[in-house]
């Protein structure tokens, strides 16, 4: 359905803890007009993603030196995320009407851009999605940015051998859940760790694991990860910081090496350094050059069904940010898409 205005969810006020309904507000106002070099994008899906919360919070002495070009939102902004939308009027010679395209543009309907990276709300720019490749919706999960990190990490990082062993945390989120279906496929030996017996029956039973521990009612997390990887951990794909990995950490093997991916056991918490504890921290940016082919390569594996995730879609651009906060409570297997029109 196409929508005559302008509609985004802008941030109401800064999150304490877990965002609530609250801590945001939907503004309304006429659609925009793209200017010079500029084109007008509609909304068709967001994917809603963990490190968003992250830029939720106001600047302070913790965060402002990984925001050396200003808040990334504000009070009154529209909240960062991912737009997978089609381009319907473009002033810009590299955009054409009807191209299906991608981009860090934010929870709205109708977007303005020139397509080009902007350090504060567009890292990477607009990328046209090919819709030869995969269904476009895609291009939010697997062939976005969770799929490229979790393929280009293991790559880089991971440098899994058969019958390796290798612990994943946040396993059943949509970068952990793929992480672990890749590295199964490299016959290494696969342990995921999540907060429910549901989904570690998925990991088990659907996807295949070879074990997993729920962290929230195992008595002994150090002794499960001992029993589960009795040699060691061989790689620690680490998505989630704080206590749980520095046991994991603790049980690394001789040449165990670690991926630190994301810090989401922090992400709800203020005080904490965010430079300091992001340094060094994998970044699939880094990797751009790598990304056509990493995408051929998940695009061919979603095809023959070597890989699969689950998706949930919210409608409603006015449900994004009650599904934002079921993700950040733990309620998602694999990913959460709000579909927008
Ligand atoms: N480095 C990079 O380039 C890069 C790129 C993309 C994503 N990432 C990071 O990768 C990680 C996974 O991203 P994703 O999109 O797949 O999200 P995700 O794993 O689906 O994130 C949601 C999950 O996080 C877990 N979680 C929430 N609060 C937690 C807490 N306090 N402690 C421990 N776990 C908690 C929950 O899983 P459980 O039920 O298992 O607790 C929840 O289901 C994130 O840290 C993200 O920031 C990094």
């Amino acid at each position: 359905m196409t929508q005559t205005v302008h509609r985004k969810v802008v941030l109401n006020a800064y999150p304490k803890g877990t965002p609530k309904p609250s801590d945001f507000r939907i503004e309304e106002g006429p659609i925009p007009e793209p200017g010079e070099n500029e084109m007008l994008i509609r909304t068709l899906y967001l994917g809603l993603e963990p490190r968003t919360r992250l830029m939720l919070n106001p600047t302070t002495e913790d965060n402002k030196a990984m925001r050396p070009h200003g808040a990334m939102t504000d009070i009154g902004k529209v909240i960062p995320g991912t737009v997978l939308g089609v381009v319907i009027k473009s002033n810009n010679p590299k955009f054409n009407s009807g191209d299906l395209v991608e981009g860090f543009l934010g929870w709205q309907n109708y977007v303005v851009t020139d397509g080009e990276p902007h350090p504060t709300n567009n890292p990477e720019g607009v990328a046209i999605c090919d819709p030869e490749l995969a269904d476009p919706i895609e291009f939010i999960g697997p062939l976005g940015a969770p799929g490229l990190t979790a393929i280009l990490a293991l790559k880089h990082e991971g440098k899994l051998q058969q019958e390796e062993s290798i612990v994943i945390t946040s396993a059943a989120g949509m970068v952990g859940c793929l992480a672990g279906q890749l590295a199964l496929l490299l016959d290494a030996w696969v342990v995921g760790v999540t907060s429910t017996d549901e989904k570690c029956d998925y990991l088990m039973n659907e996807l295949g694991f070879d074990a997993a521990i729920n962290y929230k009612t195992t008595e002994d997390l150090d002794a499960a990860i001992k029993e589960a990887c009795p040699d060691g951990v061989d790689y620690f794909f680490d998505n989630t910081g704080g206590d749980m990995a520095e046991t994991i950490k603790a049980n690394m093997s001789k040449n165990g090496r670690i991926t630190r991916c994301g810090i989401i056991a922090n992400y709800n918490k203020t005080g904490w350094n965010q430079s300091e504890q992001f340094d060094g921290q994998f970044s699939v940016h880094n990797h751009v050059s790598e990304y056509a082919d990493a995408r051929n390569t998940i695009a061919d594996l979603l095809k023959d069904e070597g890989i699969q995730y689950q998706r949930k879609v919210f409608e409603g651009l006015d449900s994004a940010p009650e599904a934002f906060i079921a993700l950040l409570s733990g309620q998602n297997i694999g990913k959460y898409i709000v579909q927008v029109s």
